[in-house]
């Protein structure tokens, strides 16, 4: 932590390393003026002066695009020739950059919940009032209250697996899975959605050496497909068709390891280009509308990309506009 003291007399007496780094060498013998420059540290030096106590203040310092917030605090120091200040400079970016997420997140959860919440609260008033003996419209209006409620439960349930995950991240997972099987079951379970939306779905998986060889949690790799096929399913359907290919990876440039590697593909409307490095951020949906009507909480490619960090694998997005999307997952496999 960078340390500075200032004499009697105002001017640096002595600047330890990490100080040194920041503001420069020789600077010992200089006026505090000349050398810490920005005015909320300047003034609570003065402060200290003219207080004779401690005194607090943030500086932030910027380099290429980085800026670091600093916490500084300068305290009284008394030694023979008067009274001197020793400012220590503590780095609370991190800090800062976590309680900024921290709020952001919950702003996001509380408005992900507020609009269904409002939503039930409307009907439930006007079946009170003027729908009161509307038999037909309390139907309806109870169909939509019970299609919130649903999205309400499926949010708590998307936020309660992504915080069990995050958990669990450093915790490498030890049983080997058969991808093809899992990947199997899914479909199996998705079928009905697949049917309803008129979407073939497809696995091109003929890889009797590949099998058993990830290390992975099944729960969270099913999930992990589930939601992959679902977002086909759900955003891709007008292509008809959905493949899903396994395939083997000699070496993957990024893992620096072999792996398998599970291709989603559907052959929709795709994805706009400036929307695809931020697909896997909590709540970010590229199509607002469409994929709140489908009943998106915008959850899902952000807990893939957890199970994938927690996996040691990563999630590859490929999409063109117009002719559709692919996500991968590449898992590193053990053994030859
Ligand atoms: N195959 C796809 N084709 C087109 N857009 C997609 C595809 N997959 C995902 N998206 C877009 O990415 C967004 C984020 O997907 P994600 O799975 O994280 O959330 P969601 O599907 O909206 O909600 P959830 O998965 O939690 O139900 C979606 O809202 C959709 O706009
Ligand atoms: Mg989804």
């Amino acid at each position: 932590m960078p340390l500075v003291l200032i004499g009697a007399d105002q001017s640096l007496k002595l600047l330890n390393a990490p100080a040194t780094e920041m503001f420069g060498s020789g600077m010992e013998g200089r006026h505090y003026f000349s050398v810490l420059r920005q005015p909320a540290i300047l003034d609570a030096i003065s402060r200290v002066y003219s207080s004779k106590e401690r005194q607090e203040a943030r500086y932030s310092a910027k380099d290429h695009a980085q800026e670091t917030l600093y916490r500084v605090i300068c305290a009284p120091v008394q030694n023979g020739s008067g009274l001197g200040v020793l400012v220590s400079l503590e780095d609370v970016t991190s800090f800062e950059t976590a309680g900024q997420m921290r709020r952001d997140f919950v702003a996001n959860v509380s408005h992900e919940l507020r609009t269904p919440l409002t939503a039930i609260l409307g009907f439930i008033e006007t079946l009170r009032g003027p729908a009161r003996n509307d038999v037909e419209a309390r139907d309806r209006f109870l169909e939509t209250m019970e299609r919130e409620a649903e999205r309400m439960n499926r949010l708590v349930d998307d936020l309660l697996s992504l915080s069990r995950v995050e958990t669990e991240e450093r915790v490498r997972p030890t049983q080997l899975q058969d991808l093809q099987d899992l990947v199997q079951a899914v479909c199996h379970s998705l079928r009905p959605l697949a049917e309803s939306a008129g979407v073939e779905v497809v696995i091109n998986a003929p890889l009797p050496e590949a099998q058993k060889r990830v290390q992975g949690d099944a729960d969270q790799l099913m999930q992990v497909f589930t939601n992959l096929i679902e977002n086909a399913i759900k955003y891709g359907s007008s292509g008809g068709r959905i493949e899903i290919d396994i395939v083997l990876v000699p070496r993957d440039p990024i893992m620096r390891a072999p792996g398998l590697q599970v291709d989603v593909r559907d052959f929709g409307a795709g994805i706009d280009s400036i929307h695809l490095h931020r697909l896997t951020e909590r709540f970010y949906r590229a199509d607002n509308h469409r994929s709140r009507d489908l009943g998106g909480t915008g959850l899902g490619l952000a807990i893939v990309k957890h199970i994938a960090n927690r996996h040691r694998g990563r999630l590859k997005i490929a999409s063109d506009l117009g002719k559709g999307s692919c996500f991968s997952i590449v898992l590193p496999i053990s053994g030859p």
